[in-house]
């Protein structure tokens, strides 16, 4: 049933949230389940494709033909992102990576004080805008999560982190998102046409954007 268009192609793809470490017990993160980044990997390994997941903690089992790596922080997959760079031809960036970390991190169990707790966190790198930055021949994916002003800000992602393509998705929306089998996305191009998709699976958006990659792969031969 499945043509093999993208054999040969090496894509890296991320998924799911970080965890950014207060102590052993604790850390902060986000409502990411990688439900997209599996649904691209999977889909991406079935049209041909020498597929690496780099992932951070999910309940999901790993797709089949897909190496699988995980990682935890922020910084973890930043470094094995980076380690895979020079030899990808793609990467697709449906993780919800962390924008702050707490600065400091206990390797004992922080103890209750009678008082409020204030934490000063920092900035985690932007690992997509350090690939654009760093680009050659790579094709670069980002997704944009956003709650409001959609458009305006995922052209805004599209132009500043130097990406090829950007998928947009409502994180409000009901069926969008966080969590959920499916999805209400946008795909964004460099000269910002606009393929803009009904509410679908997660499968089926992924099978639409590697559609939309495979056009853009054609073009650059
Ligand atoms: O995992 P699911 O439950 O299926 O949910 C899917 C999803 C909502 C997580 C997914 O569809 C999605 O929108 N992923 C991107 C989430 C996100 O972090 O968006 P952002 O707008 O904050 O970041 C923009 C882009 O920069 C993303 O491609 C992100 O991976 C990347 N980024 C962000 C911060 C950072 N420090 N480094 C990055 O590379």
């Amino acid at each position: 049933e499945w043509g093999k268009p993208l054999n040969g192609v090496n894509i890296l793809i991320t998924a799911g949230p970080t965890r950014e470490k207060v102590d052993p017990v604790r850390f902060f993160t986000n409502h990411s389940t990688g439900k997209m980044g599996y649904a691209i990997a999977d889909v991406a390994a079935k049209l041909g494709a020498n597929v690496i997941l780099i992932s951070g903690p999910t309940t999901l089992v790993p797709p089949e033909n897909v190496k699988t790596i995980q990682i935890e922080s922020a910084q973890d997959m930043y470094e094995r992102v980076l380690e895979h760079y020079p030899h990808t031809d793609v990467v697709i960036k449906s993780a919800a990576v962390a924008d702050y970390r707490p600065i400091q991190s206990f390797d004992q169990k922080m103890k209750k004080q009678p008082d409020d707790l204030q934490m000063k966190m920092e900035r985690t790198t932007d690992i997509l805008k350090e690939l654009g930055k760093l680009k050659k021949h790579q094709l670069l994916v980002g997704f944009a999560a956003e709650t409001n002003n959609v458009e305006e800000y995922a052209k805004r992602k599209l132009e500043t982190k130097n990406l090829d393509l950007i998928v947009a998705n409502n994180v409000s929306s009901v069926g969008a998102g966080f969590g959920t089998d499916t999805n209400i996305v946008t795909i964004y191009e460099r000269d910002l046409r606009k393929i803009e998709l009904p509410i679908m699976s997660k499968y089926e958006v992924a099978k639409r954007l590697l559609d939309k990659v495979q056009v853009l792969l054609k073009g650059a031969e």
